[in-house]
């Protein structure tokens, strides 16, 4: 029964056969608590239904917790390695309530799991209470029969439970075992309690109050209780060990340790390998919970975690990347419990290993400078804050690495000296963006991202946390409130809202307080890391520290997503079709539709079009998932990622992928592979549908696609389909039939349209053959018919020409047209046998010149010319006959 496995599932199911809702870990980063680093208790998750604002369909619960304590109220990681008990993660068993019973019942399920669930022996056990906690020690009296020597009453704050420096809190009593004389130490409150003789398992906290500022506490609507027992100190005790790294899970660890590193973990040595089994736990539950290495804020906790790590397995004598291989024992003691863990196996497995190897190329440099800087130094004294900042700056070593790495030796660090670097380089970086010719209203923002750092983003796993506001800013200038009514940009601490970026726009929503309510209607990225949320006061009054709960707007974001993963679809798919000199040159993703811009260098046929969204909707039906992975950019390129020419990459990048490839080259693999930092459909068939809407140019040699997808497309395809509905009502016959229908429309229009223009000739020339006959005149000899014709284009007066020279045998013909807007058009017909006495190319100059025109063309005996004044072509008929009379 006490493997670490069966201590959690003997708990959990206690506690669920008494009434309990088993309710699963949260993740490490608070959802609920912009002022945690990570989750430091069992009940953080619960907070909110301690103080009254949240309800749930329970009113006991009991979890196994994941928690970090590192960084924040809770920082353990100094201490880990060289003690026999402290840990950067570990798990807390605890049972709740929430309003439902108080001090009794949680006494006494306490007492009966301890000695009964868990076996232990009754007299070993003791208890602490508040000393002004009398109910309590009457309690412990009543139920597990202790006599007054056997609770302990502290006057400390160490038996008054906070969370941190805000939130619910109470006073607690702790449950003790006592190891046994063989171990040294005293009782809790004793000179010797530092000792390890008596091991505090299990606190019980009597929530009554809630913290809301410091010095500041209120009641909470209902006395609760929460609970929180150690799993790996449980193990201990269970497994008769006096250090948790001497328990089964950790001693898998540790082998698993020794076999890649081929070093056995004793003497001197033990102390690393404690280390990394520890920091190997916190760092694997952090990333698959979201936390990615980075200079600051989780992520610089995350980072130093790991290359505190990372020293002591080079200590170890590795020299290669190894701690991503210690994952699988990892994995296989606690994935089951944790399913999260197998889930982002590859995504820790990368990110380990691409840590390990970038940490140690600076690595062996950085410690050989600590060793020249520290050669003359001993015991008590301390290295310069210079050397430490320069180690940090250039090395990549975090503070705590280099005082680990002095520990042994008893040398400290001057902090005040690296403190001061750190402040100059600050100043020298300030300097530079400010000559750097930034407008004085962006300079806010680089102000206060110095001041606060960049802000962290939480809207890859989240469209709903908590934040705190760090800075308003009005018209560029910063301000201490907002009120209803004003527009103002926004910054807090931490975001679930996404600066545009990548051509996806950024995030709307509402930020709120119990009193105020912004709506968001943008959020952009300034000032090199600070997400800015462009905000409108609906009500109230929005303070600087205010806590405030930020929601994205949740339809509109699915939108975002959905067309942000189709771009990458299409993107593939036209590579595909038309040929891997596609590279995107720009993109839009909004709510409503998608613009992609590629190289190509003509436009794409209808047909090329139809099969680029054929594939991509190939790709949406298998409703493949999309995966994020982190790695560096050398990495993603080797791996066929698609990445944007002249676009700053950092140095490591997010790479998305979705689908199997069907055919050809990519066949069998993943079908999109991008660096991108937008936000994802997390599998293709959310998209539902992509619509290509069509292509045009925009510049040389690049081409524009628009498209629409989901309910975007789905709302397009139903307009058309009205579209087509209404024409074949109109055209009395079946959306089917429409095509034939329109044909047949189509050809019947040409050939009346032939039978019109027949007919208006006949008619221009006057009905009958014998009508222009009539109106031959005879010059000298020569027949001339010279005509105004009307209702007939200038393009059919050769043709009458011609026919009327038939009619003539021999003679000389002129027709002029005049269009609607007035101008003449006129063709001058010269039968075969005058061609040699009447140039039809001088006569119809003759015209154009009566016509105000300038010349004509043409041959002997068929000419044409045009000229402005259509009202002349009397003038003009005329003065052709005179031309050939002579
Ligand atoms: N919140 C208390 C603790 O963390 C009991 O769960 O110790």
């Amino acid at each position: 029964m006490s493997g670490v496995n069966e201590i959690r599932s003997t708990f959990l199911d206690y506690f669920r056969k008494n009434g309990h809702e088993i309710v699963s870990s949260s993740p490490l980063v608070p959802r609920n608590d912009p002022t945690l680093m990570f989750t430091n208790a069992g009940m953080v998750q619960f907070k909110n239904v301690f103080t009254g604002l949240e309800s749930r369909p329970y009113t006991t619960a009991s979890t196994s917790q994941k928690v970090v304590r590192a960084g924040g109220k809770h920082n353990d990681l100094d201490n880990v390695g060289y003690t026999a008990r402290h840990l950067t993660f570990f798990e807390m068993l605890g049972n709740f309530s929430f309003g439902d019973y108080f001090k009794e019942r949680a006494i006494e399920l306490a007492w009966n799991l301890v000695t009964k669930g868990f076996d232990l022996p009754k007299e070993r056990l003791l208890v602490t209470v508040y000393a002004e906690d009398e109910e309590a020690a009457s309690l412990w009296k009543k139920i597990a029969g202790f006599s007054d020597d056997k609770i302990i009453r502290i006057p400390t704050s160490d038996n008054f439970w906070q969370m941190g420096d805000t939130g619910p809190c109470g006073p607690c009593s702790e449950i003790f075992i006592d190891q046994g004389e063989h171990v040294w130490g005293g009782p809790p409150g004793s000179p010797e309690e530092d000792g390890d003789r008596f091991l505090e398992f299990w606190n019980l906290v009597f929530m009554q109050f809630e913290q809301t500022a410091p010095g500041e506490r209120t009641p909470l609507p209902r006395p609760s209780i929460d609970t929180g027992m150690g799993l790996e100190r449980m193990a201990c005790i269970l497994q008769g060990v006096s250090s948790v790294f001497d328990t089964d899970l950790f001693k898998t660890l540790i082998s698993a340790t020794e076999d890649v590193v081929g070093a056995r973990a004793e003497g001197d040595q033990a102390a690393s390998f404690r280390v990394i089994a520890d920091h190997l736990r916190s760092s694997a539950f952090l990333i698959a919970d979201g936390v990615l290495p980075s200079n600051e804020g989780r992520g610089y906790v995350l980072r130093r975690i790991m290359r505190r790590a990372m020293r002591h397995m080079q200590l170890l004598g590795a020299r290669e990347p190894l701690m991503y291989r210690l994952l699988p024992a990892l994995v296989g003691e606690m994935g089951r419990a944790y399913p999260e863990l197998g889930r982002a196996e590859a995504l820790i497995s990368e990110t380990l290993k691409l840590e390990e190897g970038k940490f140690r190329t600076t690595l062996a440099r950085g410690l050989s400078l600590l060793s020249d800087a520290t050669e003359t130094l001993g015991k008590g004294d301390s290295l310069d804050g210079e050397t430490a900042f320069k180690l940090y700056d250039t090395y990549g070593f975090p503070l705590d690495l280099t005082q680990d790495a002095l520990r042994a030796r008893g040398i400290g660090v001057d902090l005040t000296g690296f403190n001061d670097a750190m402040q100059r380089q600050k100043a020298e970086a300030r300097a530079s963006w400010a000559g750097s010719g930034e407008k004085a209203t962006e300079g806010v923002w680089f102000e206060l991202k110095e001041k606060f750092g960049a802000t962290e983003f939480l809207g890859y796993d989240t469209e709903s946390a908590e934040g705190v506001v760090q800075a308003i800013v009005r018209e560029g200038t910063v301000v201490g409130e907002a009120k209803a009514g004003e527009t103002v940009q926004i910054v807090v601490n931490q975001t679930p809202f996404y600066g545009e970026s990548g051509g996806q726009m950024g995030d709307s929503g509402v930020i709120s307080t119990d009193g105020a309510k912004l709506s968001v209607t943008d959020t952009q990225k300034k000032g090199e890391g600070l997400f800015v949320h462009a905000a409108v006061v609906a009500e109230g009054v929005l303070k600087t520290g205010d806590a405030v709960v930020l929601t994205v707007d949740h339809a509109r974001r699915s939108r975002l997503r959905a067309n942000h993963s189709a771009t990458h679809l299409l993107h593939e798919a036209l590579r595909e079709v038309l040929g891997t000199h596609v590279a995107q040159k720009g993109s839009l993703v909004s709510p409503e539709r998608l613009r992609f811009d590629v190289s190509h260098p003509k436009p794409m046929s209808a047909e090329e079009l139809a099969r680029v969204e054929d594939m991509a909707n190939a790709i949406i039906l298998q409703n493949a998932p999309v995966t994020t992975r982190l790695m560096s950019v050398d990495d993603a390129i080797a791996e066929g990622a698609m990445a944007l020419f002249g676009e700053k990459y950092g140095e490591e990048v997010r790479v998305v992928s979705m689908g199997t490839g069907i055919e050809g080259a990519k066949a069998g693999k993943p079908y999109s592979i991008e660096l991108c930092g937008g936000t994802h459909v997390a599998s293709t068939g959310e998209i539902g549908l992509v619509r290509v809407l069509g292509e045009s140019a925009v510049g040389s040699g690049v081409r524009r696609i628009e498209a629409v997808t989901g309910e975007g497309a789905r709302a397009y395809l139903a307009e058309q389909d009205e579209r087509v509905k209404a024409l074949a009502s109109v055209l009395k016959v079946q959306p089917s039939e429409l095509l034939p229908r329109v044909e047949a429309l189509m050809d019947e229009r040409k050939k009346l349209e032939k039978e019109l223009a027949d007919a208006r000739r006949k008619l221009a020339m006057g009905g009958a053959q014998g009508g222009a006959a009539s109106e031959v005149r005879d010059l000298a000899g020569i027949k001339y018919l010279g005509k105004a014709v009307s209702g007939v284009d200038a393009k059919d007066l050769k043709s009458l020409v011609d026919e009327a020279k038939t009619g003539l045998t021999s003679g000389v013909v002129l027709l002029i047209a005049v269009s609607d807007d007035g101008k003449a058009s006129a063709v001058v017909g010269v039968t075969a046998d005058l061609t040699e006495r009447f140039s039809a190319v001088d006569l119809v100059r003759v015209a154009s010149v009566a016509l105000g025109g300038k010349g004509g063309g043409g041959r002997a005996d068929m000419a044409q010319a045009g000229g402005p004044d259509g009202a002349k072509t009397d003038e003009a008929i005329e003065a052709v006959a005179a031309a050939i009379a002579g």
